[in-house]
């Protein structure tokens, strides 16, 4: 604490990222990435855009990787003017926190989630009022019939890898026309339908990507959004108030790239969900209780052995799971899933450790 702080400092309570730890021959299993490479032609095009064009600054708009970007989206008929880009899907949500989810009622969002909504929410000073998953940590759109400002989660929800099917996320456009609703998809590659489809019949939907799960680009910092053109020139409004330039020369290059390899992505992304698979039987076959996942990781509970602990066991060999001490799930882990081989070295470990 100092003197020299801001008034708003004195009250963040910042969200803590899973580990990075700077050790080598670790199985890696608690931030969800790729555990597959990005395509080859990202590395070609950084590559690329590293000869000639660095010292000047990147296009403030992104243009050309927004054409991409609706492109990709054409049979949904999204035009560039429906897309935002930004330094990951964190900053994009940040930004539409500030544009489109800070009102006088508050926001809505499941108890269990993204643990980054409440810290936006501390920052901008947004009320919010969290809605609890039903039993089977299911999110239940009736449930958020309620009076609000605005609702997110995501779809598939984190932690819990859980989803909603397009139908039921109409269901809830269609309940509130009238107040902003947020679909964040960050691991909509691996399995579930995405709302960029229900755009045009809601000028109220946001829907929001990555690139750092299903392209494997954690770390080149790429998320975009689509949704109505107001909504876009709202976000448009406070990035250009806060960075012009989120996104780099060597961001935009590799992105484009990303997108424009579709074979890649569709064979790693049926990769890992074919391993994803594989993880929960065995698992299942562990005793373990699995919840459904649409997503790159999977939420498991042991029916006797502590959550903590069995995190704690795990890193004692070497391998990495993310364990959150919150209510209703501390007796849970959410386990990323690696490759095939990483899988096998994790189901192992925990074989040994349950004895
Ligand atoms: C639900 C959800 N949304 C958004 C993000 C942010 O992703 P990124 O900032 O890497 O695009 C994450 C990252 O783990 C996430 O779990």
């Amino acid at each position: 604490m100092s003197q020299f702080w801001s008034q708003v400092v004195h009250s963040l309570t910042p969200y803590v990222p899973g580990e990075q730890p700077k050790l080598n021959n670790l199985v890696k299993l608690n931030t969800n990435e790729n555990p597959y490479g990005p395509s080859p032609r990202v590395l070609e095009a950084i590559r690329e855009a590293t000869t000639d064009s660095l010292r000047l600054y990147p296009d403030p708009g992104a243009d050309r990787l927004r054409a991409v970007i609706a492109e990709y989206h054409a049979a949904q008929g999204i035009t560039p003017q429906q897309v935002f880009v930004g330094n990951g899907s964190d900053e994009v949500l940040a930004l539409a926190f500030l544009a489109l989810l800070k009102h006088d009622r508050p926001l809505q969002f499941p108890d269990v989630t993204y643990s980054f909504y409440p810290v936006y929410c501390g920052l901008y000073g947004i009320d919010y009022e969290v809605v609890p998953l039903d039993e089977a940590f299911q999110i239940r759109v009736q449930d958020y019939d309620r009076p609000a400002g605005g609702i997110i989660f995501p779809n598939p929800n984190a932690p819990t890898g859980r989803w909603l099917a397009l139908a039921e996320i109409e269901q809830l456009l269609s309940a509130h026309p009238d107040i902003p609703v947020v679909i964040d998809e960050a691991y909509v590659d691996f399995g579930c339908e995405s709302a960029v489809a229900l755009v045009h019949r809601h000028p109220n939907l946001l829907v929001t990507h990555t690139l750092s799960k299903g392209r494997s680009l954690a770390g080149l910092r790429l998320g975009f959004a689509i949704g109505d053109v107001e909504l876009i020139k709202a976000l448009e409004m406070v990035k250009n108030s806060f960075n012009s330039y989120p996104v780099d020369r060597l961001a935009m290059a590799g992105a484009i790239a990303a997108l424009e390899d579709r074979d890649y992505h569709e064979r790693t992304r049926r990769a890992v969900m074919k391993s994803r698979e594989a993880l929960v039987a065995d698992l299942r076959a562990l005793g373990f209780e699995v919840l459904p996942s649409a997503a790159n990781f999977i939420f498991a509970k042991h029916p006797v052995r502590d959550g903590a602990e069995l995190a704690a066991a795990l890193r004692q060999r070497s391998i990495i799971v993310r364990h959150f001490k919150l209510p209703r799930i501390d007796q849970f882990l959410r386990i990323s899933i690696g490759t095939d081989a990483e899988c096998r070295v994790l189901v192992q470990a925990l074989m040994e450790i349950l004895g």
